[in-house]
């Protein structure tokens, strides 16, 4: 599916949220400009604007308030990574220097902060209160999943449960808020909202597994650099699917170099996953959360909208940026 064709189909509705986020955005100081302009320039897929614009349209009538939401949930989803590549240390993103590598880490923390105050600006100025409720959760879920990871990364005491818990809270709740806000501004019916809602959550964890496979798969050619989860002390699927394939004496001495952070962890990582089929059955986990989104969206009426988003469940699967 080539996800272009999507935002040509969204027509002026996909130029009306731009204009709402760059005029929002607005401001005459030379800094916060160069930044914003450097963000702008450089902006990814935008798949939470277009899951919101096409929730809109599949649960009822695309309105202002629907480009609202999703020229929100733009802003905030670029603040968390302006902040995450703070804590993260991240210095290349889209294949391009981060804000934190070009400008300072403060420069990015603070234009963060700006993009996250100017996303609530719009919530409280343009959106009703229940609007304005699924965005705060989100933000509140996506600071505390970063902090459960951050606790974790020191001590490594990581489970397939606990992975689930981290990314649901880390990014399915920021696409639950931009299409559940979406459905909520155009009125539709309870059951249309939880769906939209169970399809974002799935389709959250499909997007975060495939970013984590990312991170063995040097030959996809992403744009991210490969074994930085590990040199993090992240534990993700990928890792915790070897081991269940592993024996406990291979699981041990992979868990001690990363706990010592030896000079060869992300090498001997990639190679252990490698070995025990990790990306594999990582994928396989990935299958079948893009299945349950899909299938999530059954109450729905059939629309092109609705169409778009099950093409995107299947993107997900096999994307490579
Ligand atoms: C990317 O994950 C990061 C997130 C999905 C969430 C980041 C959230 C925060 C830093 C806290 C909340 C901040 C605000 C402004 C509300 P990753 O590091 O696994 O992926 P990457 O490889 O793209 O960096
Ligand atoms: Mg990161």
């Amino acid at each position: 599916m080539n996800i272009g064709q999507i935002t040509t189909d969204l027509g002026n509705d996909w130029s009306g949220y731009r204009n709402i986020m760059v005029s929002t955005l607005f401001n005459d100081n030379p800094l916060i400009t160069a930044v914003n302009n450097y963000l702008i320039e450089t902006g990814g897929k935008q798949l939470r604007p277009m899951l919101a614009l096409l929730s809109g349209g599949a649960c009822g009538e695309r309105n202002s308030k629907v480009l609202h939401c999703a020229a929100v949930a733009e802003m905030i989803h670029t603040a968390t990574l302006l902040h995450d590549d703070v804590t993260d240390d991240g210095n290349i993103r889209r294949g391009k220097p981060t804000v934190k590598a070009l400008f300072t880490p403060a420069a990015s923390v603070l234009s963060g902060d700006y993009w996250l105050a100017r996303a609530l600006y719009l919530l409280c100025s343009e959106c009703d209160s229940k609007i304005l409720e699924c965005f705060t959760t989100a933000v509140e879920y996506l600071a505390e999943g970063e902090m459960i990871q951050m606790d974790l990364s020191q001590t490594l005491k990581m489970t397939e449960e606990t992975y689930y818990g981290i990314i649901t809270k880390k990014t399915s709740s920021l696409f639950i808020a931009a299409t559940k806000g979406a459905a909520i501004a155009v009125n539709a019916p309870e059951e249309w909202i939880d769906a939209m809602a169970c399809y974002s959550l799935y389709l959250g964890q499909a997007f975060q597994i495939r970013d984590d496979i990312f991170d063995y798969s040097p030959s996809l050619h992403t744009g991210k650099a490969t074994g930085a989860d590990v040199r993090e002390r992240k534990i993700t699927l990928p890792l915790i699917c070897a081991m269940r394939e592993a024996t406990e004496q291979q699981t041990a001495i992979i868990m001690d170099k990363i706990a010592r952070q030896s000079t060869d962890v992300a090498e001997a990582a990639l190679d252990f996953v490698a070995k025990h089929n990790g990306v594999g059955s990582a994928q396989a986990q990935l299958a079948k959360r893009a299945e349950l989104a899909k299938e999530s969206l059954s109450p729905l009426p059939e629309t092109k909208e609705k169409r778009h988003l099950l093409e995107i469940a299947d993107y997900l699967c096999t994307r490579n940026s």
